[in-house]
């Protein structure tokens, strides 16, 4: 090990406090990951070694890198138990509850390495949750849809992979484009953390209780599924549907600007990226890349996306409450055009974040911390005496 999994007694921790791990100006549309800005890393770099970066805090060497990958690829089947696991579920339960539950069941597959004070059990926990979420997520699909599960092929890198164990069958060979795999691997890439977001500050509340690391993440997956936050991009397809036609454009705007309708534009806004995310400019790049490559330039779902994304930028509402493109508008995208199904999406989310919750799982733990305990503002009732029931 690099020295990531050693347990360091002089680093105080908390559930949400400071953090080594990843850096963000919402002014400057700055993300960094252990210094690395995520457009110099979307750029050269791939998800396995960005994996890598959140969990070791540095690059890898050449030896490392082979290691870090043979390793993760190598382990990506699942118990076949996991297999009688996932048949207890209904065909049409959402991928999400399926991965709830299977990442959480993962921990009876590993109670040996539960103990998180052992450097190495954290180390092998850490590693089959990288290897294990696209294969839990590839059942799930191929569940809901009756296909037979395909099994990871170690030859492909971790994104054609995924993209054989979704779309292959065993009647035919499955073809991975080179331009795809490696949409997909940008698309995990771009997911691999973001500071304490709502899904990662859940994982953190969850490992200062001393949880297992498949508990945590199980957490994670749990409050990503909100639409507001690992939904939006499910979210954002539901509402281009819903927009169906270029004409109907106007009317979801001026529904998104009016105080009195709940409605907001899916896709767009941040809670802390007030000038423009920076993965959504990467983002929309692989998306012009996908189109292109799957000839999907004039599709109208991309057409009203494109003009969708257009007015927003230019309207006087959005940009006067600092409301751009996030990563999810153009991942939902994408993942339209790859051929997966929007229940998926978040799945897919999940996958990418998941190195992302690990780190701060294990910076969560790696020092003498403490479990979080969250105090609140009471608004309730002034103390009184029980009325019995005669008298209410
Ligand atoms: C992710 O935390 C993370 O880092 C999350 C994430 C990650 O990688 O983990 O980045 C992933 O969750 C991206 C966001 C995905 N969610 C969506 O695309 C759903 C649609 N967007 C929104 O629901 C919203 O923008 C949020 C939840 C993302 C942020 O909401 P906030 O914190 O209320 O945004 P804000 O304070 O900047 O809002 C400013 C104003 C508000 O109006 P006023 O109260 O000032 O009158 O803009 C309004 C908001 O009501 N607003 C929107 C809007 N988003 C905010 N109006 C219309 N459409 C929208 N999408």
């Amino acid at each position: 090990s690099n020295g990531y999994f050693t347990y360091d007694p002089g680093f105080v921790s908390t559930a949400s406090c400071e953090s080594k791990i990843t850096y963000i100006d919402g002014e400057k549309g700055v993300l960094l990951h252990r210094g690395y800005p995520i457009e110099q890393l979307a750029e050269h770099s791939d998800f396995l070694e960005v994996c890598y970066l959140l969990l070791y805090g540095e690059l890898p060497d050449a030896k490392n890198k082979e290691m870090f990958s043979t390793t993760i690829l190598r382990h990506t089947m699942v118990h076949e138990q996991m297999v009688e696991l996932l048949k207890g579920f209904r065909r049409d339960a959402h991928p999400m509850a399926i991965m709830c539950g299977l990442v959480g069941a993962l921990a009876s597959f590993y109670h040996d390495y539960l103990d998180i004070t052992n450097e190495r059990h954290r180390e092998i926990t850490a590693y089959r949750l990288v290897s294990k979420m696209p294969t839990l997520a590839a059942m799930a699909y191929k569940f809901s849809i009756g296909q037979p599960f395909m099994y990871p092929r170690n030859d492909l890198g971790y994104g054609g992979n995924f993209l054989h164990m979704m779309f292959a069958t065993p009647c035919e060979e499955y073809h991975v484009s080179p331009v795809l795999a490696r949409a997909m691997d940008r698309i995990f890439l771009l997911h691999a953390d973001h500071e304490q977001n709502a899904s990662t500050s859940t994982v953190r509340l969850a490992g200062s209780s001393g949880a297992n690391p498949f508990a945590c993440i199980a957490a994670g997956i749990a409050a990503l599924w909100g639409p507001a936050h690992g939904g939006a991009n499910e979210a954002v397809l539901k509402m281009l549907d819903e927009i169906g036609d270029e004409k109907n454009i106007d009317q979801f705007i001026a529904k998104a600007k009016d105080k009195d309708d709940p409605f907001r534009l899916m896709g767009f806004g941040h809670r802390v990226y007030k000038n423009f995310d920076p993965r959504a400019k990467v983002m929309k790049e692989t998306c012009d890349e996908v189109l292109n490559e799957l000839g999907l330039g004039d599709d109208p779902m991309f057409k009203i996306a494109k003009r969708l994304e257009k007015i927003a930028l230019e309207d006087e509402y959005f940009i006067s409450k600092k409301l751009y493109p996030n990563v999810d508008f153009y991942s939902g995208i994408i993942l339209k055009a790859l051929g997966i199904p929007t229940e998926m999406f978040t799945v897919i989310f999940a996958i990418g974040r998941t190195p992302g919750w690990i780190a701060h799982w294990h910076e969560m733990i790696s020092g003498a911390y403490r479990i979080g305990r969250p105090r609140q503002l009471y608004t309730g009732p002034e103390a009184r005496d029980y009325p019995p029931v005669d008298k209410r």
